[in-house]
């Protein structure tokens, strides 16, 4: 279920569904479920959606895609793989991180099986550390999740693994990756298991895909499916309903409305469900790295701005924090409500966080009006009175489910894959390249020289910074 409190009244709301109609919206998912090559830049389709197809009939591509998380879920079923490892160290990072991470947060309150699942993926040497503390290298399987098996802060925490591991015969490392050739390579002649993460699906679309494997082995594949059957849903009613009741295609064009026509500078994500604590994380990526661009797919520079700043946190833990600037701060931040409640739970507690969200939706709708502080405390001073204004104002977008489960999860993230996908089409972006990590990366390569004292760094800020930081 969804309502809005937005700045969008019916003559705006026909206007945007007209322009939904304008750009075609219900041609680009079309697009998207042929298998046309809408990541254009990098001239592919985008298949994430087909890890979860149910479809009878399938493009041979697309078949592909979805028959290769069979061997990943095959693997976790295996009672070898069970008897054999305690604890599963997945390692990625970005893509092959974010939505694994969130998956098996949102879960592994019920898994189904005891596997301690852990997660590294920052090349601070902290982060391995963490993951190993405590494991026993005998009982561990190391998963290596990368797409490209390219990404630095993979290959350097996976190269600890391997030798914190020790030469063993059994294969205790799988990789997850689009490059099988570079994978064999880096194993050398260690044991591996070795999982296709097919081209055709985007990292940060990724999480369908034996990405997942070491959540497919904690929670089971039974519930891994479900998870899929939930997606499937919604890519059944991204493609069926019409725009109107369409709802990835709303919220594209509510995100449209609100960045590209009011300029709001940010969405703030507010997830009442501690079980979707990360899902703000994941949707930075999903939502930024897809459509924080301002050139167009065709090279143009964009003429309005596209995806704002996606941040928040849950709920309601957020009120004991920046909640204080969403009520009294200086700037607009539209918020969505995400209110997941689980059946079976302590009422008391779900009645609360009902409450509280609902409560701040409302005031941040409606403020507190000076009028309002005066005759609820008529004893105040006037310039305490005045601190107590809440502004109001603010829009929210209030999405709830009353019965989370494994389904309901799937088809949330498959909704705002679609939203994001949709969003970008709006906004006339690719939402599925991300060339602006690019450069970042290849200077850091060349800051490692510096700093070892090898080359000079060119930039002068950088290389006083240098000087505080080198080896010493
Ligand atoms: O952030 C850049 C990026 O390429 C993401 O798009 C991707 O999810 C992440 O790095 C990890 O890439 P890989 O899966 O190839 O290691």
């Amino acid at each position: 279920m969804s309502t809005a409190r937005q700045f969008l009244d019916d003559k705006a709301e026909d206007i945007l569904i007209d322009h939904a109609k304008d750009v075609d919206l219900a041609q680009a998912i079309s697009k998207l479920f042929r298998g046309e090559k809408v990541n254009t830049s990098e001239d592919r389709a985008a298949l994430h959606w087909a890890l979860r197809s149910e479809a009878h009939t399938l493009s041979p591509e697309a078949k592909s895609v979805r028959d290769s998380i069979e061997p990943a879920l095959a693997f976790a079923e295996d009672p070898d793989t069970l008897r054999q490892f305690k604890t599963v160290i997945h390692i990625g990072i970005g893509g092959s991180d974010f939505g694994p991470r969130l998956l098996y947060d949102a879960f592994s309150g019920d898994v189904e099986n005891q596997i301690d699942l852990r997660f590294c993926a920052n090349v601070d040497p902290h982060d391995f550390e963490r993951a190993i503390q405590g494991a026993d290298p005998d009982q561990t399987l190391v998963i290596g999740v990368s797409k490209s098996f390219g990404t630095e802060e993979t290959l350097y925490n996976l190269g600890r693994a391997k030798a914190w591991l020790g030469g063993t015969q059994k294969s205790q490392i799988a990789l997850v990756t689009a490059n099988a050739k570079r994978a064999r390579a880096w194993a050398g002649s260690a044991p591996v298991d070795i999982f296709e993460m097919p081209e055709s699906v985007g990292g940060r679309f990724s999480l369908w895909s034996a990405a997942s494997l070491g959540v497919m082995i904690a929670l089971g594949p039974g519930r891994f499916r479900q998870i899929l059957h939930g997606a499937y849903a919604m890519d059944q009613h991204v493609q069926t309903a019409e725009i109107g009741d369409n709802l990835p295609m709303l919220l594209a064009l509510l995100d449209f409305w609100n960045a590209a026509v009011r300029k709001e500078t940010m969405r703030v994500t507010l997830a009442y469900s501690n079980r979707l604590r990360l899902l703000p994380t994941y949707l930075q990526q999903l939502e930024m790295e897809s459509n924080g661009k301002t050139v167009s797919a065709s090279g143009d520079r964009l003429a309005h701005p596209t995806v704002p700043v996606i941040w928040g946190g849950e709920g309601s833990i957020g009120q004991h924090s920046y909640h204080q600037w969403l009520h009294q701060g200086a700037q607009s931040a539209p918020a969505e409500f995400i209110l997941a409640l689980d059946k079976g739970v302590h009422p008391e507690g779900q009645r609360a966080l009902i409450a509280h969200a609902l409560a701040q939706a409302e005031v941040l709708a409606n403020g507190r009006s000076l009028e309002q502080v005066k005759n609820e405390e008529p004893n105040l001073s006037e310039a305490l009175a005045a601190q107590k204004v809440h502004r109001g104002g603010q829009p929210s977008t209030f999405l709830s489910c009353t019965d989370f489960n494994a389904e309901t999860f799937g088809s949330l993230i498959a909704l705002y894959e679609h939203r994001t996908y949709l969003a970008g089409v709006l906004w006339g972006v690719n939402p599925f390249d991300q060339w602006g990590v690019e450069r970042g990366k290849t200077m850091a390569q060349r800051l490692k020289s510096v700093l070892t004292g090898d080359t000079q760094a060119e930039d002068p800020v950088t290389a006083g910074l240098v000087e505080q930081l080198r080896d010493r």
